[in-house]
């Protein structure tokens, strides 16, 4: 009987798992630099070309191979670093697996060159398709060079799925970091089609992240320490107040290896607690060392992700020890108060839990019964100066709420004055973005906004979406950029750095519906920062009140305030003595 079942080739198998290791450009940088930081180098430089889609080449001044270890080495786990089962649960180097260069091999042309100390010739191995075409004999410096060419070459369906040159340099540039950072001590050069990106001496932490994201860090950072019986801490984080909207420099090592652990960026973010926005975060470089039998890298092939024995103590060490530091540093908010009378919800609010309001509500509530209030016309009839007037009586209670009948209705109506008038501009504003109409407003001199090299890649891509935005970019030298407009409803222009930052976090979630969320975003930030006095809404007299329904009622949805909670609710008298 035919068997339906395929063993499968060598070749295919290696494939296969290639995957798993070897996703895009990134991860062959990823492997060749932890090789050659496992081969103690001291000096490591990476050549790029294409964003790694034709070369990627890795030199390097470590210990080298001899001719019988460089054959093996492409060779499916084959390893010197570890031998018996015992040795996996105290790794200290970066690889352990044997798998990074076969599996390199089996989806680029790899050309190896590498000598020892001892050794008099080096060896030179040209390996395609997993198959060893040339092994020869080459006068080189102890070190090894590996060059892989022409990532998926043979896999045209990984080819198709690269992403375009900037995201693939990007994550090459996340990679660097990681490493750059973790081994400071080490020397790298990083050069992209033959220009040279970096150039790093061998420098203390320090200095590494000063070299890496520009001198600002240098009264941004405060040092943490700590050593316990179960972690040692050390490293810096980013003063709070200095806190971005974009996710960038978040670098958490343990053991040196870069680790992604929602669960210890927690524990940095609420040691800052009352420092730091909800939508902000912290900068951190931290190291946490620990006895390697206690945690576990082989979680994951990409080995980022870690299981520590203890987590719970470590995070609450880790709490704490970045605690202290804010609190040595003496890190205090400074109060602005010219946003005292704004409609920025409290901070304490803000970090509560939403939770369901309290009174039921109609959301779909209509006053008249009529279908129109949702459609799209009768929203933009909210900017036509013949507004209908829906109100019959209006009173005032207080400051903040005011009730009012409308006509041809038996029904009563209160409404919290701030929040109708923050949907009414909201909505506005969002017309306005959308439909090109809103005016720009030129500054005397262009604010200048500071990106790290990954953050304005993602900015160029994205430079003509900012821009129908109503932004001016007057110009863009190195990681500045100069911005000379902004649209007429930003109205605090020291947020710009801020506000640019919190887009290049949307651009990087690669939302489908950018241009319709960055208006929102604006839009919201806009309303939030705007104080009672800068609108046209009279909320004490009878015609302002009146006019603040009227308006509130075209909009698109007029019954919850841009903090998703009711702003205008409905009381039916027979309802209420039910
Ligand atoms: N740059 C280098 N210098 C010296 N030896 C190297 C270098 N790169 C690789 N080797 C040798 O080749 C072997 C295989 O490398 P490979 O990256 O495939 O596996 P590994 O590093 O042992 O484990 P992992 O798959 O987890 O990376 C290594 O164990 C090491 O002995
Ligand atoms: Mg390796």
């Amino acid at each position: 009987m035919d068997s339906t079942i395929n063993i499968l080739d060598h070749n295919v198998i290696n494939q296969i798992a290639a995957g798993e290791v070897i996703q895009r450009p990134a991860s062959v940088v990823k492997e060749l630099l932890e090789n050659s930081i496992d081969a103690l180098a001291k000096n490591i430089q990476i050549n790029i070309e294409n964003s790694g889609k034709t070369l990627i080449q890795v030199i390097d001044d470590g210990k080298g191979m001899n001719k019988k270890d460089a054959e093996l080495s492409f060779q499916k786990h084959t390893t010197s670093k570890i031998k018996t089962t015992e040795d996996i649960q105290k790794i200290s180097s970066m690889g352990f697996r044997g798998e990074a260069l076969a599996s390199i091999s089996s989806i680029a042309e790899v050309e190896l060159k590498t000598k020892t100390e001892k050794e008099e010739v080096g060896t030179y191995i040209l390996i395609d398709n997993s198959k060893i075409k040339k092994n020869q004999p080459i006068g080189i410096k102890k070190g090894t060079s590996i060059s892989v060419k022409n990532i998926f070459f043979n896999i045209p369906a990984r080819k198709k799925f690269l992403k375009s040159d900037q995201l693939e340099m990007r994550k090459i540039l996340e990679v660097f970091y990681q490493i750059a950072i973790s081994h400071h001590n080490i020397c790298f050069k990083l050069t992209h089609n033959n220009s040279n990106l970096y150039q790093l001496p061998s420098d203390n932490l320090k200095q590494r992240v000063i070299k890496l994201f520009g001198k600002k860090y240098n009264e941004k950072i405060l040092p943490i320490e700590e050593n316990t019986s179960i972690v040692n801490i050390k490293g810096f984080i980013g003063n709070p107040l200095d806190a971005k909207k974009t996710r960038g420099e978040q670098f958490l090592f343990v053991n040196n290896r870069f680790v992604k652990s929602p669960y210890l960026n927690h524990a940095i973010k609420s040691a800052m607690d009352n420092l730091i926005n909800e939508n902000k975060h912290p900068s951190y470089f931290i190291f946490l060392n620990t006895d390697p039998s206690l945690i576990d890298v082989n979680v994951h092939p990409n080995k980022t992700e870690i299981k520590f024995e203890d987590e719970k103590s470590i995070y609450q060490i880790l709490q704490s020890t970045c605690k202290k530091s804010i609190g040595i540093y003496n890190i205090t908010p400074s109060l602005d108060f010219s946003i005292e009378d704004s409609f920025e919800v409290p901070l304490h609010i803000q970090k509560s839990i939403p939770k369901e309001p309290k009174l039921s509500f109609n959301k779909d509530y209509n006053p008249f019964n009529l279908k129109k209030f949702d459609s799209k016309e009768d929203s933009i009839k909210l900017f036509k100066k013949d507004e209908r007037n829906f109100v019959e009586t209006v009173l005032n209670i207080d400051l903040n709420y005011a009730v009012c009948k409308l006509i041809n209705n038996n029904s009563i109506n209160i409404f919290d004055k701030k929040k109708c008038i923050q949907r009414i501009i909201y909505e506005e504003t969002i017309l306005k973005l959308s439909n090109g109409t809103q005016c720009k407003q030129f500054l005397i001199k262009p604010i200048c906004v500071e990106l790290n090299d990954i953050d304005i890649e993602v900015f160029n891509d994205n430079q003509k979406i900012i821009e129908s935005l109503g932004y001016v970019i007057e110009k863009i030298e190195k990681n500045n950029i100069y911005i000379s407009g902004v649209p007429n409803q930003i109205k605090r222009i020291e947020s710009i750095q801020e506000d640019i930052e919190s887009f290049i976090e949307e651009f990087k979630l690669g939302n489908n519906n950018l241009q319709e969320d960055l208006i929102k975003i604006i839009a919201k930030k806009f309303v939030k920062n705007l104080t009672l006095n800068n609108t046209s809404f009279n909320i004490s007299e009878t015609s302002g009140l009146k006019s603040i329904v009227n308006k509130l009622l075209n909009c698109k949805n007029p019954f919850i305030g841009i903090d998703e909670k009711p702003c205008f609710i409905n009381l039916e008298p027979k309802n209420i003595f039910k």
